[in-house]
């Protein structure tokens, strides 16, 4: 394959759907061979098979982000396979349901730090001895505009990609020397089957609601997510890390 990756290896959690599916293709469209770690099977499946019916080369591991060992052996497993990790996308997430902080769940809240925060944590902590090991690599998270402002209701969520935020900057100021880039991407809203779960895109009050809290005055769409991840992870951002970068329609500009 030709391409800007073309010879590099991504791996991407969360790549069954949404902004981790659409990111998975434009890595394979420039010509990466594509690792993809999910619990969703199916979808994962499809992802990769889109992929290879394109003339790329990609496979599918399930791992849960939350699991120590299945995210090991996601690494290992991308290592064996392609022989190496350029690039890593740390997507993998949930949504959150609107409930007050005095009134959250203690078993959701838990769920929801352990899949955003501790998930992307695991990701790096396996991810960055690889790329040591061969002496550079790029990490992209994906955070959230959430994770550079407060969002009423959803307290865990926010949380969690605040977390997001503060980790890659501490990631990226330790790993700099050792030529490994860790950056974030905060989407605005953007439309993919994690808005369609809480009802936001079926409901039209919700969706113009949603819709008018972005300057742009539309909702984001998965491939522009890919376009910043790519960027982030091309050359072209060769002295750009411990960012945060909003591809948020002016969201967090307001
Ligand atoms: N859609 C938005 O408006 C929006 C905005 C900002 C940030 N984000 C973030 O983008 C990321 C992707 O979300 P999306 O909107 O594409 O939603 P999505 O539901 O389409 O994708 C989420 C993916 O994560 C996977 N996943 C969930 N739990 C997992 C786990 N424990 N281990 C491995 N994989 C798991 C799902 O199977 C799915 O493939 C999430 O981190 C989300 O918080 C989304």
């Amino acid at each position: 394959m030709t391409g800007i990756f073309a010879g590099k290896v991504a791996l991407i959690t969360g790549g069954s759907s949404g902004i981790g599916r659409a990111t998975a293709l434009a890595f394979a469209h420039e010509g990466a061979q594509v690792v993809i770690g999910d619990i969703n099977s199916a979808g994962s499946e499809e992802t990769a098979q889109m992929i290879t019916a394109a003339g790329g080369e990609a496979f599918f591991a399930r791992t849960d982000v939350n699991r120590a060992a299945e995210v090991a052996a996601l690494v290992a497993a991308t290592v064996e396979r392609y022989g190496r990790l350029d690039c890593a996308f740390n997507n993998a997430g949930i949504e959150s349901s609107s409930i007050s902080t005095a009134n959250y769940p203690e078993e959701d809240w838990r769920r929801i730090i352990d899949i955003n925060l501790t998930g992307v944590w695991l990701s790096m902590k396996h991810e960055l001895p690889q790329m040591l090991k061969q002496g550079g690599g790029v990490i992209v998270n994906n955070a959230s505009a959430l994770g550079l402002v407060a969002f009423a209701g959803a307290s865990a969520y926010v949380a969690a990609k605040h977390g997001v935020v503060g980790l890659t900057k501490t990631t990226a100021l330790e790993y700099a020397k050792s030529g490994i880039r860790v950056n974030a991407i905060c989407p605005g809203f953007v439309e993919t089957p994690m808005l369609e779960r809480i009802g936001l895109l079926s409901d039209p009050k919700a969706k113009q609601a949603v819709t008018n809290l972005h300057p742009m005055q539309r909702m984001g769409a998965a491939a522009e997510m890919a376009a910043a991840v790519i960027w982030l992870c091309s050359d072209a951002a060769s002295f750009v890390t411990g960012i945060a970068l909003p591809a948020d329609g002016g969201y967090t500009a307001r």
